[in-house]
């Protein structure tokens, strides 16, 4: 089967180098065609291309694996592969979960499909457990660590006792963090992988803007100190769940306690957890980024592509978010502590409290209101 490969990066590369040397039967049927490059320097392989055609108008490739990350033109791109009517398998959460819809819809009306088992958790098979879990049972509810950069800043600054900035430094030096690292510390890459959860575990699209989302720029060693004093650990986690006609979805650092398994996930690894009825929680710990992890992930799908095992439908409608029901206790610290009495249950320290039980909405709407870029918030395991 002949694939065109939109870029040669830290994924891309990773795919070719896979598929190249083919250490399986299955692989050794996959064949990379044509690469896109972005430049000239990247040209090393007689294989590369600088112009998208030469791989869109070649009826030869039957597959475009799309490894180039950002908005455009991997948007673009996909979309008039999918028009031609290639199949399409990309790594690009952040791609896939603002053009979700356009994207299914081309693929529906050409009859081909989309797939994106490495969006999310990387190699971990967290996509492909979601669509065989749901051969048999509902999908209640997930919750992960989708985030391994994040969780890197936070184990280190737990178990070290140091500072967000130097943990930062040291995760970007260790080049677990994106390019630019507030799409991790503050929580929007965590945000698409919950959306495309969403998608798979529920049939589901939403609008990812209504996801609340919090990261950990704010964090500070007090806080850390707060909890370890408390017996809790802090994991920034995402959640799903299945409510009937609406879904609850969030991104928010959480105190775990000690002996959940989430707890002790380290460094940079990921940990996600569904829950349905007869299957009960099921949970895959690994590495949630990397070139070898993650190409691993766009080859299984390309050989589920060829073998023809396509559980793919593409076929979804939005469905609201509501997080009323998502209700708990919330530890917040901020210099405007003043104006959270109505939902204040004990002040913890000068700047630092925890609210009585409330729901995620009444929580957010408070630290909305009160306009402070230091604030922190964290909810807190029962
Ligand atoms: N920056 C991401 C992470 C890469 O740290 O998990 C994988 O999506």
């Amino acid at each position: 089967m002949k694939i065109g490969l939109l870029g040669h990066g830290v994924v891309g590369g990773g795919v070719r180098a896979i598929i190249d040397e083919g250490a399986t039967w299955e692989v050794r049927e996959l064949e990379i065609a044509k690469i896109l490059v972005k430049d000239e320097s990247e040209m090393v392989d007689p294989r590369t291309t600088l112009h998208a055609e030469d791989i869109l108008n070649d009826p030869s490739i039957e597959v475009v694996a799309e490894c180039m990350g950002g908005l455009e033109p991997a948007h673009t791109l996909l979309k008039k592969a999918l028009q031609k009517g290639k199949h399409v398998v990309t790594s690009n959460k952040k791609m896939l979960a603002t053009y979700c819809e356009d994207l299914f819809e081309t693929a529906r009306e050409n009859g081909v499909t989309v797939h994106y088992e490495a969006s999310c958790g990387g190699g971990i098979p967290w996509m492909a457990s979601l669509d065989r879990t749901r051969r048999v049972d509902d999908i209640d509810s997930f919750r992960g660590i989708f985030n391994g950069t994040t969780n890197y800043i936070l184990s280190r600054m737990y178990s070290e006792g140091t500072d967000f900035e130097e943990m930062l430094k040291e995760a970007q030096e260790l080049g677990y963090a994106e390019r630019d690292p507030s799409d991790d510390i503050d929580g929007h890459d965590v945000r698409y992988k919950v959306s495309l959860s969403c998608v798979k575990a529920f049939d589901t699209l939403q609008n990812i803007q209504d996801i609340v989302t919090y990261g950990i720029r704010n964090i500070r060693k007090e806080d850390l100190d707060w909890a370890k004093a408390n017996g809790y650990a802090c994991k920034l986690i995402g959640t799903g769940a299945y409510r009937g006609d609406f879904i609850s979805a969030c991104v928010i650092p959480m105190f775990l306690k000690k002996d959940d398994v989430f707890a002790n996930i380290p460094l940079n690894f990921n940990a996600i957890e569904s829950r349905s009825k007869t299957l009960g929680p099921a949970t895959f710990v690994g590495q949630g980024a990397g070139s070898l992890p993650t190409a691993h992930a766009v080859v299984q799908n390309l050989i589920d592509i060829w073998k023809n095992q396509d559980p793919e439908i593409n076929d979804k409608s939005i469905r609201p978010i509501d997080n009323t029901l998502h209700t708990g206790v919330f530890y917040i610290r901020t210099k405007k502590i003043a104006l959270f009495a109505d939902i204040m249950d004990r002040r913890i320290s000068e700047d630092a409290f925890l609210t009585r039980k409330i729901s995620l909405v009444q929580a957010d709407m408070a630290v909305k209101s009160a306009v402070d870029d230091t604030l922190f918030i964290a909810e807190v395991a029962e």
